[in-house]
């Protein structure tokens, strides 16, 4: 059941991937997918939509034979969440579907809504009997959840109200993606790396998550959220928590959900004046001219942050984050600086180009890990130099790996938590987030940047500061 069903994020993620899931035969056959919205539109309206939608994002390419057979088990209930009559008519169709197709009460429902409707909409759904039905409920939840703090609070506590911590499915779609899951697997799968994953080899982390567009045409939303929640407050802080987590007890959602907030919880409050000196925001050229976008917005498209984590681990190991729009490149990247070796043997040689070790996670695209290190140049004297060794997904895999809602989807339906964001986490990742916002609502203004560039010059000072550089800039 999705909330939002003609809406962007339907359109472009979730329809496609239940398409890809159906085709792999990997949901059951009597499975419903009904969508709702204000749209006044009616079932063949919506799938001529979907199928539009499958044919132009899917990954897998729309074959006329397997269309029928989903297209049948799409329905479309023009509605309004704030109105009980349709809200009624809604609870009528989808137990009637219980009594004709064998859905069995069970239902999904995904709220692909804007984030302040996520509240009313469960307490709609609950207040309205949906949710009395002799099957299993689930909500899935997109991000933001919650402005700061003390709203995302209230959030868990309106949806608490009427479903349990394991019905509820809090959506960071980055632990959808293969890579993401592939950093606990790369940790936590060879003996080699976690000897040296501390402080005292490690010199600093970097993680960018740099797009290339700007916000399209997503104005209305993003000057209500801006570059610190929409990605910031999710992607950067899951990215930097599963990087820095100890090893979980087992592979299991409790387990791996554990280690995420004690790692989530380490990382350092910096008061409203450290702010000065370890966040930097920017907006790019254009931005105040984009559609739906106030001319006078001071809304961030870029946000950098020094973090810190003050455990035995990770003490004074410096990580930058970094994430925002139209800038030189459509790259998610997590850089690990090794430290210099402690004595240099090579004085007299060229070592001009013998960087420290560096190990590079490419999350997207060119989906793979580099790690560099120092080599002999040929030759009859000892010049150094630095050389890449590649690990590439797609030349060892192949391409066509699933996208990361395709997992999602399949995950909540089988009631799967290990890739969602549990409460507690998210209210850590708001306790980091918080003083910031506080920062920025005491004036001030995001210095400015050119599209096609890495981000305001303050960006650069954060590394500067330390006598570091980002690896790209
Ligand atoms: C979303 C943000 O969560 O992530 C978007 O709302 C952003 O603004 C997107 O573009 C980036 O995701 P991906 O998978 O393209 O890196």
């Amino acid at each position: 059941m999705i909330f939002g069903a003609s809406g962007d994020l339907a359109k472009r993620k979730l329809l496609p991937a239940l398409y890809n899931l159906h085709v792999q035969k990997l949901i059951p056959d009597n499975t419903k997918i009904v969508g709702t919205s204000r749209s006044e539109i009616d079932d063949e309206g919506f799938r001529a939509q979907i199928k539009e939608a499958i044919l132009e994002h899917s990954r897998i390419e729309l074959e006329e034979k397997s269309w029928p057979s989903l297209a049948e088990d799409i329905h479309y209930i023009p509605g309004d969440v704030t109105d009980e009559g349709s809200m009624q008519k809604l609870r009528t169709i989808l137990s009637d579907m219980d009594d004709q197709h064998g859905t069995g009460g069970n239902r999904v429902w995904y709220m692909a809504l804007l984030p302040q409707f996520f509240g009313n909409t469960a307490e709609t759904i609950a207040r309205n009997g949906m949710l009395d039905t002799s099957g299993w409920h689930r909500l899935v939840i997109e991000k933001p959840f919650g402005f700061d703090l003390a709203s995302a609070t209230e959030l868990s506590a309106t949806i608490g109200a009427h479903f349990s911590e394991d019905q509820i499915f809090r959506i960071d779609h980055y632990l959808g993606k293969e890579t993401v899951q592939n950093l606990l697997v790369f940790r936590f799968a060879n003996a080699i790396f976690e000897p040296i994953w501390n402080r005292r080899h490690i010199d600093n982390v970097q993680i960018t998550v740099a797009e290339d567009l700007g916000i399209e045409n997503r104005g209305a939303f993003y000057e209500r959220v801006g570059a610190l929640r929409d990605v910031g407050q999710n992607h950067l802080l899951q990215l930097l928590a599963l990087i820095t987590m100890e090893p979980p007890v087992s592979w299991d959602a409790e387990s791996i959900r554990n280690e995420k907030v004690k790692i989530l919880s380490s990382v350092r409050r910096w008061s409203v004046r450290d702010c000065e000196t370890t966040i930097a925001r920017g907006q790019y050229e254009g931005y105040r001219d984009e559609k739906d976008v106030d001319p006078s917005s001071s809304v961030e498209t870029f946000v950098a942050m020094k973090l810190l984590i003050d455990n035995w681990r990770w003490a004074d190991v410096p990580f930058y984050v970094r994430t925002g729009k139209a800038l030189a490149a459509k790259e998610t990247e997590i850089v690990i600086n090794f430290k210099r070796v402690p004595h240099l043997l090579f004085s007299k040689t060229d070592v001009e180009e013998l960087e420290p070790n560096r190990l590079i996670i490419r999350i997207q695209p060119n989906e793979g890990f580099t790690l560099t290190f120092g080599t002999k140049v040929p030759g009859p004297q000892v010049n150094v130099r630095t050389v890449d060794m590649d690990f590439d997904y797609e030349n060892e895999f192949g391409s066509g790996t699933p996208e990361a809602y395709e997992r999602l989807l399949l995950d909540a339906m089988n009631g799967d938590a290990t890739l969602f964001t549990r409460a507690d986490e998210i209210l850590e990742a708001w306790e980091i987030v918080d003083p910031i916002l506080s920062f920025w609502s005491g004036g001030g203004r995001p210095g400015r940047y050119e599209k096609g560039s890495w981000g305001p010059d303050a960006a650069n000072e954060l590394p500067r500061q330390d006598g570091n550089r980002w690896a790209k800039r």
